[in-house]
Parts: structure tokens; sequence; C-alpha cells
């Protein structure tokens, strides 16, 4: 186990959270396919209940018995020790998809006759379950621009006494705007009490957790689709969240209940995604940025989304600087004309694939407007900024050059003149 507290991320994901000794030694932990754990006597079994349920805490250096795997596994603790260490949370909660982080997130902490507020626009499935779901369970919904100023939030918060989650998805998916983390979590702060708490949760899929730490700007809950960079192979679905150690025993107790929990042939995937997790973003981000200036100069692009470009506007470059470590591999851009132009590129990529989900080691390009956000109304996508000649691009980790000159073989199908 590690015993540097100083280690940096990248170097206590080795060793934190694994005990070798408890595992014959094995460097690496085994996989503990198991559904449930024998108990030593009785007694023990009870003792793990009570702290699993919540019933009394685990007193310091008590190790409870596991009990089963819909409420705890090693290979999932192992983990979530380890994903926790990155974004410097108490704990973090691995569930079956990043959409299960999400709505059991949620559903923990809001009660009927409460209101989520949340930024616009956010993944598509993340809409559904705030427009459709959510409302009922006679919990309301509104939205407001990613890039409110915050005047429009506190207004919101000030005037809605039973608003008691303010929802960030930053940058967005698909415009990538930039929400402003730590002015939202300062409102917040200035209207909770003891009756009202406001807790701020953030989606920090796009650029977490090497770019961006919302939890060390004052966010309560940082959430992830694990399925993109933490896992990064397209081989797995899953989803993490991740905050102070008494907000996620309550997620802990929902996740049990509503059986939101991951697995551990999962968990061990992930768990070997890890030690690389910051080269893969690095060199991924590196060859993003080789794509922005492509697209900037290409004559069938009409726009480029992507943080901290000019075009992004003076608020949205202080707010990339502020907020974030570097600026991801997540692209955004608009070709001139509509569906049919943005449709020509998507058919005409090699080696960038054509499919849904991002954060992955092999590029992806899709249609947010007919795909990801098909379920948005066609009112809503156009105030929320998906246009049908809107794409969003994930670049991988192909060699560059190769994703450059198929990419503008692509979009040198559709110029207009
Ligand atoms: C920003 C964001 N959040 C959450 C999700 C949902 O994650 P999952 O597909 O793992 O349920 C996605 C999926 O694309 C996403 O892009």
């Amino acid at each position: 186990m590690s015993s540097d507290p100083h280690a940096k991320p990248q170097t206590a994901i080795f060793s934190k959270g694994y005990d070798p000794r408890r595992s014959e030694g094995a460097a690496i932990p085994p996989v503990f396919r198991t559904s449930t754990f024998l108990f030593k006597d009785a007694e023990e079994g009870k003792r793990a209940f009570e702290i699993a349920y919540g019933k009394s805490p685990a007193k310091a250096g008590e190790s409870p018995a596991l009990i089963y795997s819909r409420v705890n596994n090693p290979n999932i603790e192992i983990l979530e020790e380890k994903c926790a260490a990155w974004d410097g949370a108490d704990e973090a909660a691995l569930c079956a998809s990043g959409m299960g982080a999400i709505s059991c997130t949620c559903l923990t902490f809001l009660k009927p006759g409460d209101t989520l507020i949340f930024s616009d626009p956010v993944y598509g499935g993340t809409e559904h379950f705030f427009r459709a779901m959510l409302p009922e369970f006679n919990i309301k919904t509104r939205t407001f621009p990613a890039d409110a100023s915050l005047d429009v939030i506190e207004d919101l918060v000030k005037n809605d006494p039973a608003i008691k989650v303010i929802y960030l998805e930053s940058p967005a998916n698909p415009t990538m705007v930039v929400c402003d983390v730590p002015g939202v979590v300062a409102v917040a702060k200035k209207y909770s009490t003891n009756d009202r708490r406001i807790l701020v949760m953030v989606d920090n899929t796009f650029m977490g957790p090497i770019f961006s730490s919302p939890l060390k700007m004052g966010a309560d809950i940082v959430l992830y689709s694990a399925t993109k960079f933490f896992g990064g192979h397209s081989d797995l679905v899953a989803g993490i969240s991740m905050g102070r150690r008494e907000l996620m025993a309550q997620v802990k107790g929902y996740r049990t209940i509503l059986g939101a929990t991951s697995d551990p042939d999962t968990a061990w995937l992930i768990h070997r995604s890890l030690g690389t997790l910051q080269l893969r973003m690095e060199n991924q981000q590196k060859s993003a940025l080789k794509i922005v200036e492509l697209l900037l100069k290409h004559p069938s692009v009409e726009r480029v989304a992507y943080p901290g470009l000019d075009c992004m506007g003076p608020r949205q470059i202080e707010l990339c600087k502020q907020q974030f470590t570097g600026t991801g591999s997540l692209i955004g851009f608009t070709v001139k004309g509509g569906e049919a132009e943005a449709f020509r590129v998507l058919n005409s990529t090699v080696h960038i694939k054509l499919a849904v989900s991002l954060g992955g080691i092999e590029s992806l390009i899709q249609h947010p407007s007919t795909m990801t956000h098909s379920d948005m109304s066609a009112e809503a996508k156009i105030k929320s900024g998906i246009t049908e000649n809107l794409i969003r691009l994930s670049v991988g980790l192909e060699d560059v050059d190769d994703l450059l000159a198929d990419l503008k073989q692509a979009l040198d199908r559709c110029v207009t003149t």
C-alpha cells in the first residue's frame, strides 16, 4: 500500500488501495469473480451488514467483511481508491455506467418537491433523464445556458428555494462550452443553509481527471462516464461518482439497492487502463491540437469549438485558463452546409470511425443532432447550439499524420465554392 501521502496520482495509483499480502502476493489484483463472500462467523456477518447499511459506522482501523458483489467487491474497492486519488476525493463509487452513476447520484440527493437546475447542453441521455424522467418523481428540472452569467444562475437559485442540485457538464457535450464551476460553487454556498443544502455536481467526463479537478474548485460531487477516458479502450461501460465520504456513503446505499453497482471484471479492466490514463489523454490532446489547426484553416469548416480557442470568446478563454490544465481531445466543428454536408464527412473518413462514444484509443466521429442528442426537440437543439452541420470528433492514438490526411480528404469532399 502507498505510504507516501505526497505521491502524485500517476504514482499513487500503482499501489494505492491494494495490499498484495491479502492476495497471495499477486503483483496485480486478481479478479474476484464471486457473487458472495463467506463470513468467518455469524457475528462477523452481522457487523458487516451494520456497517454496509449505515446502522453503525466502521471504527478506525476496522476492516469489515465483504458481503455480496452488489454491495462490495475487492476489485471495485481497489479501483475506487485509485480513482479517488486522481480527483482528490475522499471516496469514489463505481457504477454500471455513466448514466448509472448520474441517475443513482441524483436520486440519492433529490426528493419529491425538489428542483435540479442544469447547464445546457448536456449529454443526450442525461438530458432525457432530467427532462423526461425526474419530473415523473415530482422533481422539477430547469436549464440555464452553459455559459450563463453568474447573475442568471444566482437569480434562479435565489428565487426558487426548492433548488437542491446545480448540475454542470463542463465542457458541454457536444458544444464544448465551459461552465464557471468555482463561480457556481460560490452561488451554491451563498444560498445553502442548514435546512437547504445545495449540491454542485459536475460531469467531468471530457477533461477529467487529468486536465480538470472540479472537487478542488469546491464542487461537491464529480461524475464520470468511465466508459470514456478511464476505460479508454472502448471495451467496457462504467461510471463513477466521487466526493466527500459522507456523500458517497449515501450514494453507495442507493447504488446497492438500485443495483447500479459495476462488476469485478469491469473494475479490473479499468484498473488496467489507469496506468496509461495520463499518457493517453496527453497524447490524444497533442494530436487534437494539430487537428484543430487543420480544421481552422479548411474551407469546408464554418466554426471550430475547442476549449480556449479565440472563437469561443474572451470569457470562455478566461474560464479555461482558470479551470483547466489542458484542452483535451474532444472537438466540435460545423461544416458549411447542413446535414447532407456533415454526413458526407462522416461517411468519408477511413481511419476515423463512425460511432458514438469518445475518449478511447481510436478516433471516433459522430453527428450529435441525429445521434447522441437526437431525443431533444428541434427547438431545444437549436437553442443549445446542436445544429445539423455540427460534428463531434474524439481524437484517438492513431498516427496523427494519418488522422490529418483522413480528415482533410473527407472535408475536401464537401468544399462549396
Ligand atoms: C459527458 C457524458 N456524460 C455521461 C455519459 C453517459 O455515460 P455512459 O454511456 O457510460 O452511461 C456520456 C456518454 O456518452 C457522456 O458523453
